[in-house]
Parts: structure tokens; sequence; C-alpha cells
């Protein structure tokens, strides 16, 4: 083999490693007692989450997922701003079910503002919007997320 040859087989080779990286699920974070946890990655469920929430979250909750200035104060009709996603906020104290029940049906009638999406977002786009504001969350607010799933078994 001359080096040219060689050059682009080792090219090559660190072309595959970069694809493998890119098309890994996931990465390795702790929790606070310890227990690995994996941060997903899905590149297409990610983007598939972000479009969802830039068309319809964004008015409300913010472009970053910052949520209202005031999300801790009722308002006027003694209701809550929408709080933020980004893991600033306390979305992390519910579980994956209670926030997609919470996006599909919307606040309870008359004790929130937080419109209902069933009918206009399907299953599969309302957990590609969670997947994506809780790509946006710290790796402690996740972990401990997931340590809170684990204690309470996703019942809240
Ligand atoms: C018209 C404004 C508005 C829009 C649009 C909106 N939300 Fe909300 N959202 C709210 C309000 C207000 C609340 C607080 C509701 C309450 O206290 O009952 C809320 C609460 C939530 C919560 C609960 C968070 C927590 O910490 O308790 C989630 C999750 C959520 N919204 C996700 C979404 C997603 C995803 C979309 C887009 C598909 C969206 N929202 C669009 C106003 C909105």
């Amino acid at each position: 083999m001359n080096i040219k040859a060689l050059i682009i087989f080792f090219l090559a080779l660190g072309v595959a490693a970069c694809e493998s990286q890119t098309q890994d699920q996931g990465r390795a974070i702790s929790t606070l007692s310890g227990t690995a946890v994996l941060r997903s990655h899905n590149p297409q469920q990610l983007a598939l989450g972000e479009s969802v929430y830039k068309q319809h979250c964004v008015e409300c909750h913010g472009q970053h997922g910052e949520g209202d200035p005031n999300w801790r104060q009722r308002d006027v009709d003694g209701m809550y701003p929408p709080p933020p996603l980004n893991g600033t906020g306390h979305a992390w104290h519910h579980s994956k079910q209670w926030l997609k029940q919470m996006i599909l049906d919307g606040s309870e009638p008359g004790k929130g503002k937080m419109p209902a999406w069933g009918g206009r977002l399907s299953e599969a786009e309302a957990d590609a919007v969670i997947d994506w504001f809780q790509s946006l969350w710290p790796d402690r607010v996740y972990a401990a997320w997931v340590e809170n799933q684990q204690r309470n078994r996703g019942l809240r």
C-alpha cells in the first residue's frame, strides 16, 4: 500500500468513527445515588420535537423554554403563567406520563391555561417534544428526574 492509499484508509476510518458517534443513542451520566443513567440522544426525535415546539409552544413557553418571567405568581384570573420547560422550572417533578397528559389534555378545566393538544398532536409528537425540552435540562436536573421517577414509579 503506498502512502496516499494509507492516508485515505485512515481518513475513511476516521469518518466511520464519527458516524458511529452521531448514531450513538446516548451518553451515560450518574445520579446522586450513583446509578448510571443514559441520556438518550436521537437526532431525528429531537428534530421532530423541536419543530413541534417552535410551531406550537414558543409563544407561551418562550424561545428557549424559559417560560414567563412571572411563572411563579398567579395572574389576575388566579392562574399561573406558562412555566419554564428548560429545566429551571418544576417540570422535572413530574413523570413522563403526567407531562404527556398535560400536553395532550391541557390544564384541568378552570385551573390553568395550558391548551389541550390532543387531536392536533399525535402521541409520537408529544413524546418528541418532551424529549426535546428534556434535552435542554442540565445533567443534574435530568438525573434528579430519573431518580424521582424511580422512587414514585412515575405515578404523578
Ligand atoms: C397559550 C399558551 C400556551 C401554549 C401555546 C402552550 N402552553 Fe404549556 N402551559 C401553559 C400554561 C399557562 C401552563 C401552566 C398550566 C397550569 O398551571 O395549569 C402550561 C404548562 C405546561 C406544562 C407543565 C409544566 C410544569 O412544570 O408543570 C407542560 C409540560 C407544557 N405546558 C408543555 C407545553 C407544550 C409541549 C406546548 C406545545 C405543544 C405548550 N405547552 C403550549 C401555556 C401554554
